[in-house]
């Protein structure tokens, strides 16, 4: 039974980091005129409102795009998720928060196709209210981790896999590197985004050695803390592993990491890391 619901958790420090890098790897694979697909493993109830039960409980989105809404000094590509969220917002009040369904579809162009996994049952439902005018959309109420498979290779063969389990189960640490080495088998030249959070830090290291030792190439690594490493705290950082990244995420990224700590970090204490964990 699933009891993770990201309508806690939208619009922290960690959906920034993850949208503005899903906003810009769609945004460049939108450069060619091709069509793409996008597929969501893990792909939540789709829309969340901030001044929901959950959210108002936690208020994580208070330490995370309400601190961006009104910037003026926004780095490009910090500006433009923000700019995309503003899409599901009236008047410039921040109330909602769309999750990363649809903020790829708002991204996406009518040529292209999106594959969303969700398996807790009322947030598929949700999904689907969510997204029901887009024919675009493929909603599966099924495992992400193993359905997605049968996928690949898509029949565009370009196209990007966002895999962001909630980690609720400790066995997601190591089923998302066993997922990634099948799906890489199976569809080489996809890029694939992968969201970790830092709670306890030796299961990332563990993670990045596994990348490191293996045979896959092209991946780079970054990484937004709020705080220094602290296992009593719960999630003090997160990370987005990209393999076969734009060319230009790398660049963008460096002007928007060290924003976003100074801006999200609590107590000064922000952080960010940028690695290549494998070369091209
Ligand atoms: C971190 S949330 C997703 C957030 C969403 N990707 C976004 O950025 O807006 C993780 C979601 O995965 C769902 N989930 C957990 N295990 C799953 C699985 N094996 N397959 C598909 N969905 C799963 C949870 O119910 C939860 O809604």
């Amino acid at each position: 039974m699933l009891s993770y619901r990201h309508s806690f958790h939208a619009g922290n420090f960690a959906d920034v980091l993850k949208h503005s890098v899903l906003v810009h790897i769609l945004e460049h694979l939108q450069k060619k005129e091709k069509p793409f697909c996008y597929i969501d493993t893990h792909a939540g109830a789709g829309r969340y409102v901030l001044s929901s039960e959950q959210a108002e409980k936690t208020q994580e989105y208070k330490q995370g795009i309400a601190k961006l809404w009104q910037a003026q000094d926004l780095p490009p590509m910090v500006a433009d998720y923000v700019a995309r969220v503003k899409c599901f917002n009236t008047q410039n009040d921040l109330q909602h928060y769309p999750g990363s369904p649809l903020i790829a579809g708002q991204c996406m162009r009518p040529q292209d196709q999106l594959f969303l996994y969700e398996l807790h049952r009322t947030d598929v439902e949700l999904l689907r209210t969510v997204m029901r005018h887009d024919r675009r959309v493929h909603i599966y109420h099924a495992d992400g981790f193993k359905h997605c498979m049968g996928l690949l290779p898509p029949s565009q063969r370009r196209g990007l896999i966002l895999i962001d389990p909630s980690y609720e189960l400790k066995t997601d640490y190591d089923q998302v590197w066993e997922t990634l080495l099948k799906l890489h088998k199976r569809f080489a030249t996809g890029t694939y985004a992968l969201w970790y959070p830092v709670v306890e830090r030796e299961r990332i290291n563990q993670l990045e050695a596994k990348i490191q030792a293996s045979t896959l190439n092209n991946i780079q690594l970054f990484e937004l803390g709020q705080q220094a490493d602290n296992a009593a705290w719960g999630m003090t950082a997160s990370g987005m592993i990209v393999i076969n990244p734009p060319w230009t995420l790398a660049a963008a990224m460096q002007l928007a990491l060290p924003y976003l700590a100074m801006q999200l970090g609590v107590c000064a204490q922000g952080y960010y890391r940028i690695k290549q964990l494998k070369e091209e």
